[in-house]
């Protein structure tokens, strides 16, 4: 029968150290270079082959030619720069083919080495326009990205140390342990999907409609850092598990976690969540309504007009595009614009803020729009 869908560039990268190069390793006189929670995420995913090609932090050519083309120097696809930044003091304390330490500012751990091949100095302004086409300090990632150091540091990494302090660790795959999964499954076309939210009936609406069509669904929960009024993970997590229980075929559906951070860059996001969820084995990927959105920065169909930049080819994982979905009264089910002839009134449409207000104020929203067991795990672990 058919391979599985290959890794995006052909290969699923591993840079995780072996025993014996971890034991060899001496960190004493490697310069530390402190790393926050996000580039600790950035570093497990392009370790365990996540953000296969990538082996490291984005280099200059690559950085400019994602900015400009949303594909690396060499011409793969690829929308987001993935990216290191330090102060200007530390990268004049560096020499160029040193190995340095990557150190968790918090704890104090070392999770990773890097060999540092460049140095070199961004363009927030220019950065922040291509990538989330605003230059606004009230997007989330613009602030964060204008609140970044000044230099990018890039080169290989190989991390040396696995996360320990994960919620819900139940629920950790790696691109390979998924790949197997799916292949001890049976399964042939998988749809992913990408969400920051508990999963409320529009979702799923869209991913029941995509099982129609698909052998699974991997529910693929982003869990890395979140801007702070999104509902956190490991609220998030429990009400996927009684989702899933009560409504879900549970041999057509496998939950495993995203640990990556949410950058709200919109049609951008979206061509990377489909090319990472291609490395985690995924053959189809879910993108609905403002998909990675935020406030009013981009269109709502944005995220999916954006896949016409790439040949099917390029990207070689089907999108699946769906439009704005809803309980309609006049209808007794759920629809979307495509499929809905009724008024506006006879739509369930509520806002995601109206429902966490909701949620966090003890009101359970009404069952067409979360289903009455998810409502209660999230009043309960908001409250
Ligand atoms: S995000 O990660 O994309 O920001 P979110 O939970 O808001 O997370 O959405 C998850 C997926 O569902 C995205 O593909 C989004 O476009 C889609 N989506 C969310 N709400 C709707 C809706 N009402 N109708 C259609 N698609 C939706």
């Amino acid at each position: 029968m058919s391979e599985q869908i290959k890794p995006h560039g052909g290969i699923l990268i591993n840079r995780m150290a072996e025993d014996k190069q971890r034991q060899e390793l001496n960190l004493e006189h490697l310069p530390i270079i402190e790393i926050d929670s996000w580039t600790l995420s950035d570093i497990e995913m392009i370790a365990v082959g996540a953000f296969s090609p990538l082996t490291g932090f984005m280099g200059k050519q690559d950085y400019h030619s994602v900015l400009e083309n949303m594909r690396l120097h060499n011409g793969l696809a690829w929308s987001i720069p993935i990216t290191l930044a330090i102060s200007k003091d530390k990268a004049d304390s560096l020499v160029i083919g040193e190995t340095v330490q990557l150190q968790c500012k918090k704890t104090g751990t070392t999770y990773a080495i890097m060999t540092v091949e460049e140095t070199y100095t961004y363009d927030k302004q220019v950065e922040a326009e291509q990538i989330f086409k605003t230059s606004d300090l009230a997007h989330p990632g613009v602030k964060r990205l204008f609140e970044r150091e000044d230099i990018y540091i890039a080169g290989p990494i190989t991390m040396i140390q696995e996360r320990t302090d994960r919620p819900h660790e139940q629920y950790y795959f790696t691109p390979a342990e998924t790949r197997q999964e799916f292949k001890n499954r049976g399964w042939k076309t998988i749809v992913g999907f990408q969400t920051r939210n508990p999963v409320h009936r529009a979702h799923e609406y869209i991913q029941k409609s995509a099982l129609e069509i698909v052998d699974g669904l991997f529910l693929n929960p982003l869990v890395g850092d979140t801007k702070e009024d999104d509902i956190p993970a490991d609220i998030r997590m429990e009400s996927y598990e009684v989702l899933l229980k009560n409504y879900y075929p549970q041999e057509r559906t496998f939950l495993g976690i995203f640990p990556a951070a949410m950058r709200y860059a919109g049609p951008r996001e979206a061509i990377f969540h489909a090319i990472v969820r291609k490395n985690y084995g995924c053959t189809h990927f879910i993108v609905g309504r403002d998909h990675a959105g935020v406030g009013d920065y981009y269109g709502s169909y944005d995220a999916q007009h954006i896949f016409l930049h790439f040949d099917q080819g390029e990207l070689d994982i089907t999108p699946l595009f769906f439009e704005h979905s809803f309980y309609c009264t006049k209808c007794e089910g759920m629809a979307s614009f495509k499929t809905c002839p009724h008024a506006a009134e006879d739509r369930l449409i509520l806002s995601g803020t109206m429902v966490r207000a909701m949620l966090r104020s003890g009101q359970r929203p009404p069952a067409q729009f979360t289903r009455p067991e998810v409502a209660d795990v999230l009043i309960k672990g908001l409250s």
